[in-house]
């Protein structure tokens, strides 16, 4: 472990090269191993995943789930548990066994289906040290498009989320595309939901869509996923409230596995990035939450109540005020409320038709905010804004100007920048902060103009599309990417998709890791004594490129693999 020993810095390890392997990288004198993947089964009366079937909607809701995504580490009662989204399923890959690589049968439909939600399950090292799924623990759950959850909040019982199926409004059946989550200090798991519009279709070809449909994107055709044709329930000529009951960000009980989750209607309906929880001075629960689209809103929630140690704090994220981000060329900034008064809608409609509250305000429209991490050191929160080609070419779906401004500085933006600010006074509920960009991802052998980057971006660590971020507990930064990785042209010795680590303080980056051909990395937890990073490789070969992780000519599956140091030291 010389190379390791050696480094004196804040990192603790050597940076990695860029390349375009169908493997993953990591610095000299650490390990990596896979700890799940798709398919496998959390209970041990459910076949293995068969790469000629690629399974059946039954074999699929007793199994992990597809494309992992944000994911968190619990430890109770000396047991481990890990919560992790299955974001969505690359159509192409699951059903490729078939003709065409289509479905087919309706189970195929449901098989997709199933591969979506949220999968809870308890982990242990073997004999070896291995992480592990504990096959049959009390604590494993499938968490599906199917499963019953709570609608809470001040939308909950309102008319725009009754369906007949609901009428009462309280009722909503499943989560999925859960891309970021978040977690909470009383111990439950948020898993935040993205693109749910891609799933809802329309049987009636003629259909107007209302303004609120576009914004959302709520389309007459879905993405290829035919839902459907098999829940009644996905169609919107038939059922236009049922998108009103997706959107939200989702908070589950991950010890008890008959718990029933809950939706949080008071942290607004968007397309939720992640949900970075923090306790202000004031004992309030701030939620810091990005909605991942072009020209789109970065959004606070402050609690009503305060967060108690010993007390119950299952209510917290049920009642609150809601705010989005105006960043102003000057460096600072201030959170807009949204309230009846600021924006002329009932408080219900704020929390229902959310972006359409933060255009009347006059938010700043960003270039696709993605994960929000906060500084567990210091009043500090970054945003990955991972880029936007529609800046300074076109407005967003609301109307709203996307000319550049000094947070979202280069038209076409196809690299993406990390921005961060600091509440005044370090006071998470401040109505202002201060803020400036941390780092501009660039390409400086291509260019020697802003689209070369930040100084803290050089031939040697240069990346674009950073995604997720979450700090250490030691305060170091590390920074997923879901870009372009030909590693040509304008991205040119990027190689594949990576994980860095920055150093805040000092703004260094050095890349820790590469992933598989045509993956992305996203989500990333430690064990609670730091000395394993997991992290999350989503849709290796999502163009038919890779056969990550298991090689030869098998099905790519997304995974969670371990990372460790060989000197059993701790990570990052
Ligand atoms: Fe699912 Fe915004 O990434
Ligand atoms: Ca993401
Ligand atoms: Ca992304
Ligand atoms: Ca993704």
């Amino acid at each position: 472990a010389g190379a390791v020993g050696a480094v004196k810095d804040r990192f603790g390890f050597a940076q990695v090269a860029a390349n375009s392997e169908d493997t993953i990288t990591v610095p000299e004198g650490f390990d990596w191993d896979v700890v799940v993947q798709w398919g496998d089964p959390l209970w041990s009366d459910v076949p293995g995943f068969d790469d000629s079937t690629r399974g059946t909607a039954a074999t699929q809701a007793r199994t992990f789930g597809d494309n992992n995504d944000g994911m968190s580490f619990f430890s109770y009662k000396g047991r481990t548990i890990m919560a992790v989204n299955n974001e969505y399923t690359n159509r192409d890959i699951i059903w490729g066994n078939n003709p065409d690589a289509k479905a087919v049968s309706e189970d195929d439909v449901e098989k997709g289906m199933m591969a979506h939600g949220v999968s809870v399950f308890e982990v242990t090292r073997d004999n070896n040290g291995k992480w592990i799924v504990v096959q049959d623990s009390d604590l494993n759950r499938r968490i599906t498009p199917q499963t019953e959850m709570a609608l809470t909040g001040p939308a909950a019982g309102h008319d725009l989320l009754k369906t007949d199926a609901d009428p009462s409004g309280t009722i909503s059946l499943g989560t999925w595309n859960n891309c970021g989550n978040g977690e909470t200090p009383w111990g439950t798991y948020l898993a935040c939901e993205e693109n749910f519009n891609g799933y809802f279709s329309s049987s009636d070809e003629a259909l107007k869509q209302t303004q609120q449909q576009k914004r959302y994107g709520i389309n007459l055709e879905d993405w290829g996923y035919g839902w459907a044709k098999v829940d009644e329930r996905f169609d919107i000529a038939k059922h236009p409230n049922e998108p009103h009951r997706a959107g939200y960000v989702v908070e589950i009980d991950p010890f008890d596995p008959n718990s029933t989750p809950k939706k949080r209607t008071a942290l607004g309906r968007f397309k939720h990035e992640n949900a970075e929880v923090v306790i202000a001075t004031n004992g309030k629960a701030v939620v810091y939450m990005g909605d991942d689209e072009r020209g789109e809103f970065l959004y606070r929630f402050v609690s009503d109540g305060v967060y108690t140690a010993t007390g119950d704090n299952s209510n917290l994220l049920e009642s609150g005020a809601l705010y989005v981000a105006k960043f102003n060329d000057d460096l600072t900034g201030e959170w807009l409320a949204l309230t009846p008064e600021t924006t002329g809608m009932s408080d219900a409609e704020v929390r229902i038709f959310t972006r359409e509250a933060a255009s009347a305000v006059g938010a700043t429209t960003m270039d696709r905010p993605e994960w929000v991490a906060a500084n567990p050191n210091l009043p500090e929160l970054y945003v990955a804004l991972t880029n936007n080609k529609n800046r300074g070419v076109k407005p967003n779906a609301g109307g709203d100007d996307t000319s550049a401004n000094a947070v979202n500085p280069r038209v076409e933006n196809h690299y993406g920048q990390i921005a961060r600010w600091l509440p005044t006074d370090g006071d998470h509920t401040a109505e202002t902060f201060a803020w400036d960009l941390f780092a501009l991802a660039g390409n400086p052998d291509v260019y020697d103009d802003e689209y070369a980057g930040s100084e803290n971006i050089n031939s040697g660590n240069m990346f674009n599309s950073p995604d997720g971020i979450s700090f250490d507990s030691a305060g170091m930064l590390w920074i997923q990417t879901d870009g372009k990785y030909s590693n040509e042209g304008d991205f040119s010795g990027m190689g594949n998709n990576q994980m860095l680590v920055g150093d805040t303080t000092t703004g260094e980056i050095r890349r820790f890791l590469v992933g598989p051909k045509e993956c992305e990395v996203t989500g990333i937890c430690w064990s609670a004594d730091r000395r394993t990073a997991f992290v999350g490789i989503q849709h290796p070969g999502e163009k038919g490129e890779s056969h990550f992780p298991n090689g030869g000519n098998s099905v790519p599956r997304s995974a969670i693999i371990s990372v460790t140091r060989k000197d059993g030291g701790l990570i990052g």
